[in-house]
């Protein structure tokens, strides 16, 4: 049993190591000589509360990592993540029926953990001193906490300014030396992909294809939970491509190990102001325009995705369709999925706006079932959440603001606030 790097260009075969590119420049991916799997293998490790099989991640060893030794496993452990639906939801969309698989419930709270553990595990048997990546926010939140627990050195860049606050705060606070470019986060990337090579830093950017081993957990497990039965559409909100690319290989591995007999379609959103992707595939071209990105969306404020060419493979596997929406689409939808009590960041919630967008399109069928995948929690950006509800996001209009209200210290006040609450309770009755 082993695995190997491969070209997705050229096929060229690579023992896995710290080069994630092969000479004539193509991705690799991971290819692995698969052990027995079935569906039973993994069922049977549902509620498992030993590591590595009681995380979401390492349940499906066999699929991410089948080599790797236990003892080198570095675990939260991750997922397990639950699927929500609500009325409010199902109304704003306009479907009969939607879930939500909230991938913010992960340890750092954001879906990275899912890779960054197999990429860290795998840093951890290379014996990597050092480990590096570029970041919108949650990659670095990620790399930082698993660097700390599997106590090696971490260095993250981001772009300065950029990204929101609760990941900024949980890099600082897990010990990564944060580098803030003055730049944007394609800067940041393309230096820390120099600096690596130079200074030998062990990369953990979704470049790095264990990363995306990881992530494809996300499917794997959306189709446990739902009893192995597939849904038609799978949204993501898609910014450097890793989930894309990572989604449309855990459907083909599991068609090809006959663990699933039809692939749902795959649904990825950008945002109207970096959607180098979405023009990409709406123009037909076969090569990707990188874009100076702009959107309130910063986990997805990406203009030159690397993965792009994985994820059109993904795209055309699934007969799947990039759509981009507005910043004002997704932080409304931001807003109903947060007013449902489920709440995730904005970034997340393009997922569900593209779904809206698509159903008024006629291009989703009300009856369809859909599950859209929140990628980080509602705490991560706090910036941006009480900015919306106080009409403060520039170029917003908050259509469903619930700002605080100011009231006067004494119990009058509270009487005259609450008359005007059984109003409004009245009204929208
Ligand atoms: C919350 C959130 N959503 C979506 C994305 C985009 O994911 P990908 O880069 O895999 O397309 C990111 C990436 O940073 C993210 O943090
Ligand atoms: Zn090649």
């Amino acid at each position: 049993m082993v695995s190997k790097f491969s070209c997705i260009e050229c096929g060229r075969e690579y023992q896995p190591g710290v080069r994630f590119r092969c000479d004539c420049g193509g991705l690799l991916e991971v290819k692995h000589e698969f052990p027995e799997v079935s569906r039973a293998l993994f069922d049977g490790r549902m509620g498992s509360l030993d590591g590595p099989y009681c995380s979401g991640a390492w349940r499906f060893k066999e699929l991410v990592d089948p080599c790797i030794e236990e003892a080198l496993i570095v675990s939260r452990p991750e997922g397990n993540t639950n699927l929500y639906s609500h009325r409010i939801l199902c109304e704003y969309v306009g479907l009969n029926d939607i879930s939500l698989k909230h991938e913010g419930e992960n340890p750092t709270g954001s879906f990275k953990d899912r890779g960054m553990t197999v990429g860290i595990s795998e840093a951890n048997r290379l014996g990597a001193k050092m480990v590096a990546c570029a970041s919108t926010g949650n990659t670095s939140a990620s790399l930082a906490a698993y660097a700390a627990q599997a106590d090696v050195t971490c260095v993250v860049f981001i772009p300065e300014g950029e990204i929101a606050f609760g990941k900024l705060a949980q890099a600082l606070s897990y010990g990564a030396n944060v580098l803030q470019v003055k730049g944007n986060f394609d800067d940041a990337m393309r230096l820390v992909q120099e600096a690596s090579e130079r200074l030998g830093l062990y990369l953990l950017n979704s470049v790095n294809p264990w990363r995306i081993e990881g992530q494809k957990s996300i499917i794997f497990e959306l189709l446990q939970q739902r009893g192995w039965a597939p849904p038609d559409w799978i949204a993501v909100p898609a910014g450097n491509l890793g989930n894309t690319s990572a989604f449309g290989k855990a459907l083909r591995e599991m068609v090809d190990l006959d663990l699933l007999d039809e692939t749902p379609r795959l649904l990825a959103l950008q945002a109207e102001g970096a959607n180098p992707f979405y023009r990409l595939v709406e123009g037909g071209g076969n090569s990707l325009e990188p874009l100076k990105p702009s959107t309130v969306a910063s986990a997805i404020k990406i203009g030159n995705p690397v993965s792009w060419k994985k994820a059109l493979k993904a795209i055309s596997e699934t007969d799947g369709v990039v759509e981009q929406v507005s910043d004002q689409e997704i932080m409304d939808a931001k807003a109903i999925v947060d007013r449902c009590g489920v709440g995730c960041e904005p970034a997340s919630a393009a997922s569900v706006a593209g779904v809206r967008k698509l159903v008024d399109e006629g291009v989703i069928d009300s009856g369809d079932d859909v599950v859209c995948i929140l990628t980080g929690s509602l705490l991560k950006d706090p910036g941006a959440t009480v900015g919306y509800h106080t009409g403060n996001v520039e170029g917003v209009t908050p259509r469903y603001a619930n700002p605080p209200i100011l009231i006067e210290a004494d119990l009058a006040s509270v009487e005259e606030t609450f008359a005007q609450i059984a109003l409004a309770v009245r009204e929208n009755r």
